[in-house]
Formats: C-alpha cells, structure tokens, sequence
C-alpha cells in the first residue's frame, strides 16, 4: 500500500474561480498556514470575494472575473 497522496489538481474556470483539489498547503504572504477546513477550495481570481482568499460567487453577480490567465 503507498503512503503517496494524490497530486494537487487545479482548475481554472473562465470568468470564475480556481478549484483546488487534493493535499494542497493554502498559506498567506507571510507563510501562515490558512485552513480552509475542506479537501476542496475555490479561490477567487477576480478580487471581488469578501472572503478572499475564496470566491464567494461575487463574480456571477458583480460582472465577469478579470482573469489573470
Ligand atoms: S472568482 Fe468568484 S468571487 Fe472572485
């Protein structure tokens, strides 16, 4: 049996958030950890989240997501 985790998937959504999926390490600039509580986050990719670092739907409401890429 492999102690091995699954690779970090991410996927990035067109005019929306990236979808995080597996054992990532979320940390803040100062290298905190941050625990989301969850084995899958969205993070926000257009700045409009009041939860950032995670999207709150904003996006769809406020207009579409400025895709940094
Ligand atoms: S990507 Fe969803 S609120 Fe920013």
């Amino acid at each position: 049996m492999s102690d091995e985790q699954p690779p970090v998937e991410i996927t990035v959504y067109e005019n929306g958030p990236a979808i995080v999926r597996g054992a990532y390490k979320l940390q803040d600039r100062d290298r905190k950890e941050i625990d989301p509580g969850r084995e899958t986050i969205a993070l926000c990719r257009c700045g409009l989240s009041a939860l950032k670092p995670f999207c709150d739907g904003n996006h769809a409401l406020r207009g579409a997501a400025r895709s940094a890429f």
